[in-house]
């Protein structure tokens, strides 16, 4: 530390606040104890994040909580009345009781606004509040009116649990990327959004309600990438005809979704853990699938590899897939096997599978296309698909226990993959405090070491 401080004790100012721009806040704010010089430095970085769980403890008292938010805020509101710079880059601002403090939110955002701030992030939402529960709950806080008249200058703005009013938006014509969160919103506002920012190629909605559905169907946009993110829809009903998409990852319940031609996606991930019952549905996500297909990468998730056999195709599309990299979310269950043989018929050019194991809903009245049996499942019952046989190179596993299951597709992988170069076992860190889980789990993946392998060239790593 010593011999750092001499030698930036040479540099002038003007070179040590860009030196400390280039760190994270809370480390910048920590740079203040090298030396005298330091001292002053890191007020004057250009991205600010005044973030509440730094101060706050979560697990203490309420009472605990109150004082140290009031520590928070006293930092904050010192911070800018000292700050004599003229343009801040990025402003963030998390605070989940922001009506104890309204003076002090809106001459924070005063601050950010008045410094033709580019990037605004303000999040209202409370800590204690439970994505996966279907609860929606009021914004806690009004966006100040002075954003709309001095926002021209946003490139990208973020609003969980604060209101605002869409039609002024007009204002925020170079907006690239906004993220909208924790709020009552409908499709007006969202078209209006659309219609306002004709820059915008990022659009997040997370645990958006009272949403009608979504539909952008506007030529001529810009957005290239989508995220919907477990919004509670009036219909999970989806059209998007027009914009051309290269990412789009939804999480929420299985519905209707229309992506017109969309091929130019690079990456689709889907994510169906609200799906709370069984359905044959699975000729939604086929559908959902078939326009897709231009994706190299693709997440699924157990839901998905439980319904995606209940349609029309039980073995796999007829069109295939240009998935170069697929990866699954998955415990493993033989409740998804039937939609793993899917997804690897459909994929015949797959290089890369990720098995990426991990708790999932699986559902107790599932019903396969076809009766079978479990443990027969993974031996030569079947025509093995193209894509395992010649294309598959690379597989890794994460969160490997060396279940029975685990053990069976691995086999069944190595037997038949002569293409395969490299086998990835990440063991799981889950249970045993003195990691004598992990021992166990690792004595497993000697075993799949030993198994008989069809391409002789196949590093293996336990990690
Ligand atoms: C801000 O400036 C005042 C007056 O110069 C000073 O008393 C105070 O300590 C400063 N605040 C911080 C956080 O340094
Ligand atoms: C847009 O910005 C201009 C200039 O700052 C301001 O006069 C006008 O009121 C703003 N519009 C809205 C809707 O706030
Ligand atoms: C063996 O695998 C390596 C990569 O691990 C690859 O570069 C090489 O071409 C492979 N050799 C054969 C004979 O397939």
């Amino acid at each position: 530390m010593d011999r750092n401080t001499d030698m930036f004790s040479n540099l002038p100012s003007s070179l040590l606040i860009i030196i400390a721009s280039f760190l994270p806040f809370k480390e910048a704010a920590r740079t203040c104890i090298l030396s005298k010089q330091w001292l002053d430095i890191w007020r004057e970085v250009a991205n600010i994040d005044f973030d509440e769980s730094n101060f706050v403890k979560l697990d203490e008292s309420e009472e605990n909580q109150k004082v140290q938010r009031e520590v928070f805020i006293n930092f904050a509101r010192q911070f800018i009345e000292n700050n004599s710079q003229q343009v801040i880059e990025t402003l963030g601002l998390i605070c989940s009781r922001p009506g104890n403090f309204p003076v002090d939110m809106q001459n924070i955002v005063m601050f950010a606004t008045s410094r033709n701030v580019r990037g605004l992030r303000l999040d209202f939402s409370d800590p204690a509040w439970r994505e996966d529960e279907i609860m929606n709950h009021e914004a806690v806080f009004e966006l100040p009116s002075n954003v709309y008249e001095l926002g021209q200058a946003l490139e990208t703005l973020k609003l969980f649990s604060c209101r605002f009013d869409a039609s002024k938006f007009t204002n925020f014509s170079a907006i690239k990327s906004l993220s909208l969160g924790w709020i009552n919103i409908n499709i007006g506002s969202i078209v209006a959004i659309l219609e306002s920012c004709p820059l915008l190629e990022t659009l997040r909605l997370k645990k958006c309600w009272n949403l009608e559905h979504i539909e952008v169907s506007k030529p001529g946009l810009r957005l290239q990438n989508l995220v919907l993110d477990k919004c509670d829809f009036r219909d999970e009903w989806l059209f998007i005809e027009g914009p051309k998409f290269q990412f789009f990852k939804y999480s929420g319940k299985v519905g209707q979704f229309h992506l017109e031609n969309q091929r130019e996606m690079v990456e689709a991930q889907l994510d169906f853990g609200m799906q709370s019952e069984f359905e044959e549905v699975g000729v939604f996500l086929y559908d959902l699938l078939l326009e897709l297909f231009a994706a190299r990468i693709l997440t699924v998730c157990s839901v998905f590899l439980q319904i995606i056999p209940s349609g029309d195709e039980p073995l796999g599309l007829q069109a295939p897939l240009n998935v170069r990299n697929l990866i699954l979310k998955t415990a493993l269950h033989s409740n998804e096997y039937w939609g793993i043989k899917f997804m690897l018929r459909s994929c015949p050019r797959l290089e890369m599978l990720t098995i990426d194991i991990g708790p999932a809903r699986i559902f107790p009245d599932y019903e396969p296309p076809y009766p079978f049996d479990p443990e027969k499942f993974w031996s030569r019952n079947f025509q093995v698909e193209l894509s395992v046989t010649t294309t598959l190179r690379v597989v890794n596993v994460k969160g490997f226990k060396g279940t029975r299951n685990e053990l069976y597709v691995l086999r069944y992988l190595l037997n038949f993959g002569r293409a395969m170069e490299e086998l990835n076992l990440y063991v799981s860190n889950e249970g045993g405090d003195n990691g004598e889980n992990r021992e166990f789990y690792m004595g497993r993946a000697q075993q799949v070491l030993g198994f008989y392998k069809a391409s002789r060239n196949v590093s293996m790593s336990v990690l």
